[in-house]
């Protein structure tokens, strides 16, 4: 039997979930990456701890690391100083678990497969539809609003729907976080609007911890609980800023003096960090 996932009707759902245990945690982390005079410092002495359930959106200019550090949660990369764990486990065990999932700015879907045989496709792989423990496709796929569209191939989408399939391929092996690297980078700002309600309705229906990159400040305000932000040369820690605003959040939140507040603040700090 498919295992649905936990889907509530309204988005006036409770408030934030409920921070307790601790999802990511990384500790003096430096990257570096070749060697001699070709060797560059991606980061230097990172230290945040992510609260499991918690939404922490990455901003910081070009090159300030934060796909590294990313990276560095999903063990594609090697920390080379300081260390990283998630859930109390090395990156390593917990890709081996599967803890995390992973979307990039480009959905990466095979064009050849339905939108629902996309999504299915982490179920094919891995312990997933041997154990029950998965996310039902048909139903994720409604949580994002693509119900009827199971049977399009994805050159038959537009770029927003695309990354829809992207965000319901990645929660169906029900990960308890959700890396995003500047997701709705390429989308226009209207369809990147819609997706960022539609992102917070699945984080409250989830519950998952994500982290999410991005270089649209009232994105970052909008979306964080936290936002984290990275200054460049090395890749530094500027700083781990609470987002004052309470939860559920409607894009009208982004006319209050509060949101304004918070993105100017966000702004000021980003031109320290260039
Ligand atoms: N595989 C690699 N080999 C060598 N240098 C790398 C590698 N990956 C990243 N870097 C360097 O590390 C630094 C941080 O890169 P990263 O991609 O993490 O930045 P970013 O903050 O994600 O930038 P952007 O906002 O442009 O995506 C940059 O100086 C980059 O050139
Ligand atoms: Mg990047």
């Amino acid at each position: 039997m498919l295992g649905a996932p936990k889907l509530k009707p309204e988005i006036d759902a409770p408030a934030a979930p409920s921070v307790a245990a601790t999802a990511v945690s990384i500790r003096n982390v430096d990257v570096r990456f070749g060697d001699g005079v070709n060797e560059v410092t991606a980061l230097s002495g990172i230290s945040v701890d992510i609260p499991e359930g918690a939404f922490v959106t990455m901003l910081g200019p070009s090159g300030c690391g934060k796909s590294t550090l990313l990276r560095c949660v999903a063990d594609l990369i090697d920390v080379s100083e300081g260390s990283v764990t998630v859930f109390g486990r090395t990156p390593s065990q917990a890709r081996q678990n599967r803890d995390f999932a992973f979307v990039f700015q480009d959905a990466t879907l095979l064009p050849w497969r339905t939108v629902l045989e996309n999504v299915s496709l982490p179920l094919e792989v891995g312990k997933h539809a041997r154990t029950g423990d998965y996310a039902d496709p048909r139903a994720l796929l409604q949580m994002v609003g693509l119900a009827g569209r199971e049977n399009a191939l994805p050159h038959e989408l537009s770029g927003g729907m695309r990354q829809r399939v992207a965000i319901a391929r990645a929660l169906v092996t029900r990960p308890r976080i959700l890396l995003m690297d500047e997701p709705f980078g390429a989308l226009d700002e209207i369809t990147r609007d819609r997706l960022n309600e539609e992102l917070l309705r699945v984080w409250q229906e989830t519950g998952t911890t994500i982290l999410f990159v991005t270089h649209s400040i009232p994105e970052a305000a909008f979306l964080g609980q936290h936002v984290l932000m990275l200054q460049a040369h090395p890749g530094r820690m500027k700083e781990f800023m609470k987002v004052d605003l309470p939860f559920p959040r409607s894009l009208a939140v982004r006319d209050t003096v509060e949101f304004i507040r918070v993105t100017a603040h966000l702004r000021k700090l980003l031109e320290e960090c260039l």
